[in-house]
């Protein structure tokens, strides 16, 4: 279903009229293409307090192919390492930094804020580090026309950032803004030989795929070098070889509240191993609780979660993950937020979050395996083209970016998260949605 707001918004009498209207001004984001793959222009670098990471950050900057600018003029990206903003004297220079600058930042450009984690023993250190956090999520709603803001905080060494920044600081984040992202322990990164094939030679499995936001994450994780396995139901099967056949991936027809399931992904994975495993797969069947008859409530549990947690406790004890094994669950804002009327589904999306808590830290110390999740917010598919019109338009509208997204968003983020760097962490592709927010 076209957003013909968006269209008609980005056409000159429709910024004037939207302008003068007080109504939302969402503007055209820039995605990857492989016209376009990276944001075009300069990259800014300041500092606020001492940098942590004098010469490292910009050797990883410049690596990453970004020219460091000279001047404030336009940059299409700001980086602000304040790792070592310790208190609130220091913190004051978050704002001397960027105050001068933010209104230059180019159209669909980047503001990128390091931080460190709060440390539990220094209440000063804490404070000053989780103000960046009211910061950055009150600078992602200011900034408009399609730029971003993130705040990413650093363990370890910057080269474990280094997936996450590539990623922020170029098109392929366009609807990810007002995050707070902690990047390793260094064990997590397993740097590629060639970044733009960052997941060549690594074996993916990918579960709904045979429409939607699935689809798409099997299409940028074959883009990104991965072989990928198809999974969805066996009444999807016609389109799921379909779309198997056009990513030259293979189909396995499997309902994943199968009891024997995960023997089943065991036993289809090419060599028997697999390193990415893309927990997609997921249904609504909305009722407000009063009205929601058991089905509704099991069904629901069974796919979004149960499933999940089943089929990953059986390939993990089963070995089948590679290490440096990467899997990323989906969970949902309406998981975060809550949702009138679903109360099965956000139970369902929550857990997942609970999942990726508890198992991330003992995934990777026994197996070498990551454990994170994307938390789509509207994102424009089947699943919501079937949403009344106005409810529909007021998913869209309410983020900071006035847009839904699209299926690559999340699929862009999920090829990320399956590159390493990053444990434990539920990021959100919503465009910074107004709901639990
Ligand atoms: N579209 C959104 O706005 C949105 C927002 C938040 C979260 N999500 C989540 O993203 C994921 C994908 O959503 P979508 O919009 O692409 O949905 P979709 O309905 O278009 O696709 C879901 C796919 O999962 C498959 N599936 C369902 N039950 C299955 C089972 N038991 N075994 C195997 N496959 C099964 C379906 O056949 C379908 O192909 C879901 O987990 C959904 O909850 C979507």
């Amino acid at each position: 279903m076209a957003d013909r707001y968006l269209t008609f918004a980005t056409t000159g009498p429709g910024r004037f009229l939207t302008r003068h209207l007080g109504l939302p001004q969402p503007a055209q984001l820039h995605r990857h293409s492989p016209e376009h793959p990276t944001l075009d222009g300069e990259l800014l670098l300041l500092t606020a307090g001492k940098s942590t990471y004098p010469a490292d950050l910009p050797t990883l900057l410049t690596s990453a192919g970004h020219t460091i600018a000279s001047t404030t003029h336009h940059p299409t990206a700001v980086v602000l390492d304040a790792t070592a903003v310790t208190d609130v004297e220091t913190l004051s220079e978050v704002h001397t930094a960027l105050h001068p600058v933010v209104r230059e930042v180019a159209e669909n450009g980047r503001v990128v804020i390091l931080g460190s984690p709060p440390d539990p023993a220094d209440h000063h250190q804490a404070a000053a580090q989780q103000a960046l956090e009211g910061f950055v999520r009150s600078l992602a709603k200011e900034l408009g026309r399609g730029r971003t803001a993130t705040l990413v905080r650093v363990t370890g060494p910057i080269a474990t950032a280094e997936p996450t920044l590539r990623f922020l600081l170029s098109p392929k984040s366009a609807y990810v803004t007002g995050q707070i992202i902690q990047t390793g322990p260094a064990e997590t990164l397993a740097a590629p030989a060639d970044w733009d094939r960052p997941l060549a030679g690594r074996t993916a499995l990918v579960t709904g795929a045979a429409r939607g936001i699935g689809e798409a994450v099997a299409e940028v994780l074959t883009r990104d070098g991965a072989t990928v396995t198809l999974l969805d139901v066996p009444s999807a099967q016609q389109d799921l070889t379909r779309v198997a056949g056009r990513l030259g991936g293979s189909a396995l027809p499997l309902d994943i509240t199968a009891p024997d399931a995960g023997d089943r992904i065991a036993a289809a994975l090419p060599d028997g191993r697999l390193d990415i495993l893309v927990h997609n797969a997921g249904i609504t069947r909305d009722r407000k609780l009063a009205n929601m008859a058991r089905e509704r409530w099991t069904s629901v549990l069974d796919v979004n979660l149960a499933a999940v947690l089943a089929t990953t406790d059986a390939l993990l004890k089963a070995g089948a993950f590679s290490p440096g094994g990467r899997i990323i669950a989906t969970a949902s804002i309406a998981g975060i937020a809550g949702n009138a009327g679903q109360t099965n589904y956000a139970a369902s999306k929550a857990g997942i979050v609970g999942l990726v808590r508890s198992l991330a830290p003992r995934a990777l110390a026994e197996h070498g395996v990551t454990v994170n999740a994307v938390a789509p917010g509207f994102i424009e598919t089947r699943m919501t083209a079937a949403v009344p019109l106005l409810i529909r338009e007021a998913g869209r509208r309410m983020n900071s970016l006035g847009q839904g997204g699209l299926p690559v968003d999340v699929a862009e983020t999920t090829s990320w998260l399956a590159q390493g760097g990053v444990n434990g962490q539920t990021v959100r592709v919503c465009g910074q949605s107004l709901l639990g927010s």
